[in-house]
């Protein structure tokens, strides 16, 4: 296994194959979530331009509560409904945020976030939990981001 990915950022939609590829072979094979999900939130957060966090949040009986991640410290319990992940938990919707200021009940864990996306995790109809894209940019996540972060989702949701 090589661990040393050079993702070029340049063309988004190669880019996000890449990225693809690389998460699927950090975690095939692989039956531990921990690792699973640390391995992942190190190589998004190395290969994408503009981010300040990445990371999961993981359903712990009908909360979310922090799991593995790249960035600053962050609130470790979240109830469903609340802020950008409890959304996405709650209605198991991608959360696309322009601004994550405007976004009512907001949970600002790094004053430095201005913008997020957030993809709920779903195998077998369960929620396992979320992954959290954090940017210090404005509307930072296009269209093309959220297919590219939907389908590193879908990976992430069969090893978890
Ligand atoms: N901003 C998130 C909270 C988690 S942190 O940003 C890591 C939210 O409102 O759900």
């Amino acid at each position: 296994m090589n661990y040393d990915f050079r993702i070029d950022a340049a063309d988004k939609p190669t880019m996000y194959r890449d990225l693809a590829s690389a998460v699927q072979g950090l975690v095939s094979g692989e039956p531990d979530a921990i690792a699973n999900m640390a391995n992942a939130a190190a190589v998004i957060f190395e290969t994408l331009p503009d981010v300040n966090w990445v990371g999961f949040y993981r359903n712990i009986d009908g909360e979310l509560v922090l799991g593995p991640f790249q960035g600053r410290p962050a609130c470790i319990r979240i109830k469903f409904g609340e802020g950008v992940c409890g959304v996405a938990a709650q209605t198991r919707q991608v959360q696309r945020v322009e601004d994550v200021h405007a976004f009512p009940g907001h949970i600002a864990c790094d004053s430095a976030s201005n913008s997020e996306i957030v993809v709920p995790l779903i195998r077998d109809g369960e929620l396992f939990g979320v992954l959290d894209i954090d940017s210090p940019k404005h509307a930072r996540f296009s269209e093309e981001d959220e297919a590219g972060v939907v389908k590193l989702g879908e990976i992430l949701a069969r090893v978890l």
